[in-house]
């Protein structure tokens, strides 16, 4: 496998143009597990001839039904002989990946700039430190790809927008990572714990992360300060767009990618242990930010879809449970390794609760049945997916929504295998310029 063979491979001719390059293949299962092989699942020929979106009566201009946004091109990750982790097999890429590598570039500039950013700061790494070893890294191998293929249908505004609330994600995640909250002030544990909790008089960091950064991502409650610095004012203007575009759409996508934003800036520290698989996944379906990931994709598709809608409960649980697992397994050996050498002070990682729980004598083996409890994940969504289908039940937008969150699945899983964030120099594709 070369950087050529995956270009040539990985799109139709026609739409290599548009292909954001792949230049690593990460193989985390290590050329798969033996006795395990990927599910037959019948949502791959649903998704194939694009049923779902029949199904919500989905035209395109010409009154055709089955028509995917044309912000987005389909991707053939099997064919270009990636390794492929996954019974979901259709997977999608945006076409504007230039307009987040750009507002993800800008809105590093001004957190690694901004003073502000400078005395924030904890185990010897400030976020404007953090920022700038994000720029001196090759940034489009980065986790600046996730929006490109968990949300593709997004248009160039909405992109850029995605792109402006990854970093804070990204940003403001790895900060919090790094804090210990046993040997942190009592004011600041306050703050870990009860987020919501204002102490004024405080010189609090994580109440100054609060002021500074996260307040001005709320929904306007017009008790906003005027902005002080000019990251405040990118801030600023990137929120009001978001409020802007949920303006002219008559819609609420915007405001609740939002709150859930601050809904995982919210999230309690985790728990010690873990006292079953279940007790570990609704806690990590919070840390991994799921809930967040599902407010982006409605709004990139500008979507009007019930987020807690009765009837997509189960499908939904299931998408948030393989969206945790499979990224617990595509970024083990990377959280394993930041674990061991104290860079990281909570392991917070299926791999890790599976070992635990069946009591297994390696990694190795705790790695293969995690992977085989995704593919059962995988085999339950198929079969809800027959259910809803039998039911009949769904309006327009929640069909939508299940093709888009299919994708999102699929995208999650192509990241891990693209980036160098999780498999690092090792995997680099020979032919890389
Ligand atoms: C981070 O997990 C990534 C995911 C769970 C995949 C989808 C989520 C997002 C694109 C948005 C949320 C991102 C964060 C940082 C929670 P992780 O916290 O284990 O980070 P890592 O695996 O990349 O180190
Ligand atoms: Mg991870």
């Amino acid at each position: 496998m070369t950087v050529l063979s995956v270009k040539e491979n990985l799109t139709s001719q026609e739409n290599q143009k548009h292909q954001f390059p792949v230049n690593y293949a990460y193989d985390y299962l290590n050329g798969g597990i033996g006795y395990l092989s990927l599910p037959p699942l019948t949502l791959n020929k649903l998704l194939q001839n694009k049923e779902f979106l029949q199904m919500a009566g989905q035209r395109d201009h010409s009154g055709k039904y089955t028509q995917r946004s044309d912000n987005a091109i389909d991707i053939f990750p099997l064919t270009a002989g990636l390794p492929w982790a996954t019974g979901i097999l259709s997977c999608r890429q945006n076409k504007h990946w230039n307009v987040s590598i750009e507002t993800t570039r800008i809105f590093l500039q001004h957190l690694a700039a901004d003073k502000s950013t400078q005395d924030l700061y904890k185990s010897g790494h400030s976020v404007a430190e953090i920022s700038q070893k994000e720029l001196d890294s090759t940034l489009e191998e980065g986790w600046v790809k996730f929006p490109t293929y968990l949300f593709p249908e997004g248009d160039k505004e909405r992109t850029k927008l995605l792109a402006a609330v990854n970093v804070f994600i990204f940003v403001f995640d790895d900060f919090w990572e790094m804090h210990d909250i046993t040997s942190v002030s009592e004011l600041d544990k306050a703050c870990i714990l009860i987020p919501k909790y204002k102490l004024t008089n405080s010189v609090s960091k994580f109440t100054k992360v609060q002021d500074e950064f996260i307040a001005r991502m709320q929904p306007r409650l017009n008790n906003i300060t005027s902005p002080k610095t000019k990251l405040q004012v990118l801030i600023d203007q990137a929120i009001e767009e978001i409020y802007g575009v949920d303006r002219a759409s008559g819609n609420t996508a915007g405001q609740e990618m939002l709150e859930l934003m601050v809904r995982f800036f919210s999230r309690p520290p985790p728990p010690t242990q873990y006292k079953d698989m279940e007790d570990f996944l609704l806690y990590r379906h919070e840390d991994a930010a799921v809930p967040y990931v599902l407010g982006c994709t409605k709004f990139s598709l500008n979507s009007s879809v019930d987020l807690d809608s009765p009837r997509l409960a189960r499908y939904l649980r299931l998408v948030k449970d393989h969206v945790s697992v499979a990224n617990d397994l595509g970024s083990w050996e990377k959280e394993k390794k930041a674990f061991d050498t104290g860079k990281v002070l909570y392991m917070i990682n299926a791999v890790d609760v599976v070992k635990d729980l069946f009591k297994l004598p390696s990694y190795s083996a705790a790695v293969a049945m995690t992977q085989a409890f995704q593919l059962q994940i995988e085999v339950e969504i198929n079969a809800e997916i027959e259910r809803l289908i039998d039911q009949d039940d769904l309006n327009n937008e929640e069909w939508r929504f299940i093709d888009a969150t299919l994708h999102v699945m699929s995208g999650n899983v192509f990241v891990s295998t693209v980036m160098s964030r999780y498999g690092g120099e090792k995997f680099k594709l020979s032919g890389t310029q």
